[in-house]
């Protein structure tokens, strides 16, 4: 807000974030008393041309938002600014709870999105006399989940108030005004001087400056810096690449994924899911489809859903599947992975396993694109969008979401206690902060890059739910470091991959963890044997495992998880190293040669 048209900063804002989310864009003005908004699905140009039609009246208040969406399809009404009587507000991430406070209204919604319900809340305490802030103040706390809110009231044109918890807010402080943002990229152009929002917070700005208080109204501390990253570095957060900015994003898309996914009882809810209870009790076989990267995540399905569900499970590769004449028909249910929603294979064996009367249900990154679509039940994973080519937190928020379908399926089926979904759930919730830690020893793992940077050839070794993470990690570095580099099930060396290793060889083996002691004891004679042959062996092991550090040139200590959730930690140096080689190797890291993000030709 300032001096210059508030909407035309907040578009132009909005065009520097479209890299963050890019299926709908929308801009709210105050006027006389009243709320304008214009919005539109698709790309900001969209916008644009609404605007240019049908122009917004000159203010010094404006709010914005360009939308990755998480609940409803990407449609017109469903992008923001949501508007109810007075308010007008956008919202970046998810309200979990959203569906018992949208009860507390006996109106009609304009939207099937989760955020509405903020500008109602909102206006039903402004209608009842409060102002903005202190209508924020009762509002956000009663909001479960990561969001940051930005509201106007059409009564208090030059004021806009905003709370973050668990979603990024940032301010800018110009001359005489002021712009709030989930990023710097969006107002760099104008101002460099930034103010840091804190966790439960609520910022209040006129053109006079601002307050932060917490949500019981009491004034806050927070963090000013002055940004000297340049505007492409300031889009990618200071990272160099997008991929590296992603990778590190992965506490919290692994996090956010899982937001919402029970109900007060502790029972899995997931909501998107429209096939019947019933159905899910009739299939008698899963068959995952998917490429490359999801490929893998649906790998480590298979494990985790044989063991919990008790159901065969097969996974394919999209493109392989309708070609064999898969048998498929009314009793299997198809799991359907893909990132971008648009893959070509994948959209293709969904369409056949339909044509055999199968159930699809789609795992994706993307709302509203065609392979969810085209899908019986879809199975949102909340990762935002993902621009470096190389999938990264694509493919941990995939695994989540397979687990989390994983137990559902045990819990229709009755194939698991109460109590026994409830530790496996506990235990993802973990996984975050067990990610962070893993991110925080990059510095070792960039270092082995260095070290290893002109080595011709890679292996990755890996047993269990361990061995698609071995394939995923020489996938990465296939793709963007352009070396040879193969995955193998740990079991197989001696049946032919052990004539490979010679001296230096750099072999990577993902230890399985403690209690699965036969597994992990196999793995750890693998490595022996492949060190005696001359391999450097880089370890990636339970910290406290011992014996695996005997046998490591090279150790990467991993959290004590369970087997099945390995892979969630396992892959975290490894795309780290991936990113890091391609670095020193002066490749580009996000727009790999030869590759596109989305592969929609068979
Ligand atoms: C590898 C990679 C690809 C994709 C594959 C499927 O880093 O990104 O292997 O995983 O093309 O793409 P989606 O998931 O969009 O169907």
């Amino acid at each position: 807000m300032g001096a210059r048209s508030a909407g035309d900063v907040v578009v132009a804002g909005l065009k520097r974030l479209e890299y963050r989310g890019y299926d709908s864009a929308g801009v709210a003005v105050p006027v006389e008393d009243r709320i304008e908004w214009r919005k539109k699905a698709g790309k900001i140009v969209h916008l644009e041309d609404e605007i240019a039609v049908r122009p917004l009246p000159e203010t010094g208040t404006a709010i914005g938002h360009t939308r990755w969406a998480t609940h409803g399809a990407p449609t017109d009404a469903n992008s923001h600014p949501h508007v109810a009587g007075r308010i007008a507000v956008v919202h970046n991430g998810i309200i979990e709870n959203f569906a018992s406070l949208r009860a507390e209204f006996d109106v009609e919604f304009a939207s099937e999105t989760d955020s509405e319900v903020a500008a109602h809340l909102l206006n039903r305490e402004v209608a009842g006399g409060a102002t903005l802030v202190e209508a924020m103040r009762a509002v956000a706390p009663r909001l479960e989940g990561a969001f940051t809110l930005v509201a106007i009231d059409a009564l208090e044109p030059g004021r806009i108030v905003a709370a973050r918890r668990n979603s990024p807010l940032v301010l800018g402080q110009g001359e005489g005004e002021y712009f709030l943002a989930s990023d710097v990229a969006a107002f760099i152009e104008f101002t460099r001087d930034a103010v840091e929002l804190g966790q439960d917070q609520i910022v209040e700005l006129t053109t006079d400056g601002f307050t932060v208080t917490d949500f019981d109204g009491q004034p806050a501390e927070y963090t000013q810096f002055h940004v000297d990253w340049d505007l492409s570095a300031a889009e990618k957060q200071g990272f160099d690449w997008f991929m590296r900015k992603e990778i590190f994003e992965q506490p919290r898309a692994v996090a956010d994924t899982l937001l919402g996914r029970q109900n007060h009882h502790g029972e899995l809810v997931l909501d998107e899911l429209h096939i019947r209870p019933e159905e899910l009790r009739r299939v008698n076989k899963i068959v995952i489809i998917a490429c490359g990267t999801a490929y893998y995540a649906g790998f480590v399905a298979k494990y985790a859903i044989e063991h919990w569900v008790r159901i065969p499970c097969e996974v394919e590769l999209a493109s392989e599947f309708r070609y064999r004449d898969p048998i498929v028909d009314a009793q299997t249910l198809v799991v359907a992975i893909s990132q971008s929603g648009e893959t070509a294979d994948t959209l293709m064996a969904i369409r056949h396993a339909r044509e055999q009367g199968s159930k699809v249900i789609a795992i994706c990154n993307t709302n509203g694109a065609t392979i969810p679509r085209e899908s019986d039940a879809v199975l949102y994973t909340h990762a935002g969008p993902e621009i470096g080519v190389a999938s990264t937190k694509g493919f941990t928020t995939q695994l989540v979401a397979c687990y989390l379908l994983g137990l559902y399926l045990a819990q229709v089926r009755g194939m698991k206690y109460g109590d026994e979904i409830a530790a496996i759930i506990a235990e993802l919730e973990g996984m975050p902060s067990f990610i962070q830690r893993m991110l925080d020893r990059a510095e070792d793992v960039y270092a082995l890059a260095d070290e290893l940077k002109e080595r011709p050839s890679m292996l990755f070794l890996g047993r269990h739910a361990g061995y698609p993470a071995a394939l995923e990690g020489a996938l990465k570095l296939k793709e963007l470091a352009y070396i040879h580099a193969e995955g193998f099930a740990a079991g197989e060396l001696k049946h032919g991959p052990i004539a490979l290793i010679s001296q230096d060889l750099p072999v990577f083996v993902v230890v399985p963890p403690a209690g699965r002691d036969q597994l992990r004891d196999k793995v750890i004679a693998n490595i022996a044997e492949v060190r005696a042959r001359g391999a450097h062996t880089i370890v990636l092991a339970e910290e406290r495992d011992e014996q695996a550090r005997a046998n490591a040139d090279t150790f990467w200590p991993l959290p004590h998880v369970s087997t099945l959730l390995q892979p969630l930690v396992a892959i975290i140096p490894l795309q780290l190293f991936a990113c890091e080689m391609a670095t020193r190797m002066g490749h580009d890291v996000d727009q790999p040669r030869n590759l596109a993000k989305s592969v929609t030709v068979e």
